[in-house]
């Protein structure tokens, strides 16, 4: 049977994301869909934390099993920064609102200005509460910071982040292209590997 699961977020972009990524693998209902209309909070200093944070609110609100997940762009060179706070980096620093793309790019490049390590990595970690057990898996895929934005695709850092192998930006890949490679495509693989491994009849010693 198809596992059927809501999926903790409130971003509609990464709702198709994932709705793609799994296909007719699995089902995912909206916040929406399970009745919830609540903010969900993310007040912990670590992806894992805050991935957990708002599986159990929607796990305690519908009683439905469901998973959630957070995602940082982790630099080497500024010390693994922005992480847990991507969303909110130029907020966080005086430098524009909450959720504003291009003011986290922008402030992002600055502090890159003259730095020739650009390495850099996205990071998904995703907290699945199925049956009232708690699993947490991760995504991540590598890269550089490019010089500039560029590509008209995707969201959040796309238009700066190129992934390993690779001379096109996020933003400036087919939305399949970056599903197959992304953090959040290995992510939901590693999900999707972990509940065939919750359905597998446990064999007897
Ligand atoms: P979230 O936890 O998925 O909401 O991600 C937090 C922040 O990381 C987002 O607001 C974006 O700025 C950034 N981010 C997450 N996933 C992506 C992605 O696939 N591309 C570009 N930026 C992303």
């Amino acid at each position: 049977m198809i596992p059927q699961l809501v999926f903790a977020t409130n971003n509609d972009h990464k709702l198709s994301e994932v709705r793609q990524i799994l296909g007719a693998r699995c089902r995912v209902l909206s916040l929406a869909e399970a009745g919830i209309s609540e903010e969900l909070p993310e007040t912990s200093p670590t992806l894992e934390g805050n991935a957990l944070q708002k599986a159990r609110r929607v796990a305690r609100l519908c009683g439905m099993d469901c998973f959630a997940d957070d995602t940082g762009l982790e630099v080497a060179a500024l010390g693994g920064e922005p992480g847990v706070m991507s969303a909110r980096y130029a907020s966080a620093n005086g430098a524009g609102g909450s959720h504003d793309s291009k003011a986290n790019m922008h402030l992002l490049l600055e502090r890159m200005a003259g730095i020739a390590d650009r390495s850099a990595r996205f990071r998904t970690a995703i907290a699945l509460i199925r049956g009232g057990k708690e699993t947490l898996v991760e995504g991540i895929v590598n890269g550089q910071i490019a010089e500039a934005p560029a590509g008209a695709d995707g969201f959040g850092y796309d238009p700066v982040f190129l992934p390993e192998g690779s001379c096109l930006t996020f933003a400036q890949m087919a939305p399949e292209a970056k599903n197959a490679i992304s953090h959040r495509g290995r992510a939901i693989e590693n999900l999707l590997h972990a509940i065939e491994n919750q359905n597998q009849p446990s064999t007897p010693i």
